[in-house]
């Protein structure tokens, strides 16, 4: 299992930024992964900046394309989204996170073209 915890930015839905502790962080496990968020960073953000596998488009509830699967833990969120929600589902990009996760996301894939030798 490898650890990430690189991910320390405000996100896109703060305008200040937050100066988190080891008190205010939040682990976020992940199918081959582990990060630690704050209440106040975008967990759509903090996964995609972490090298994971999220679809996402609106990035404000609308089009669903972000919905990701929850193992356990909850979320919140300041407005209800419109995207539909199954119970075990969450939408990263606007959910807040007041628990521990766990996700069913993995890091994203590296193929050989993307790894090539962008010169050849
Ligand atoms: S990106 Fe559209 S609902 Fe999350």
């Amino acid at each position: 299992m490898k650890q990430v915890n690189i991910y320390t930015g405000s996100g896109l839905s703060s305008s200040r930024p937050h100066v988190a502790t080891d008190t205010d962080r939040l682990s976020v496990q992940t199918l081959d992964s582990q990060l630690s968020v704050s209440a106040e960073d975008n967990l759509l953000d903090a996964l995609i900046g972490s090298g994971h596998e999220v679809e996402y488009q609106c990035r404000g509830g609308y089009c669903g394309a972000c919905r990701t699967k929850v193992i356990s833990g909850t979320v919140e969120y300041d407005e209800p989204p419109l995207a539909h929600l199954d119970s075990d589902e969450i939408l990263p990009c606007c959910c807040k996170v007041k628990e521990p996760l766990k996700l069913s996301v993995s890091l994203r894939e590296i193929n050989e073209t993307q790894q090539g030798n962008l010169f050849e």
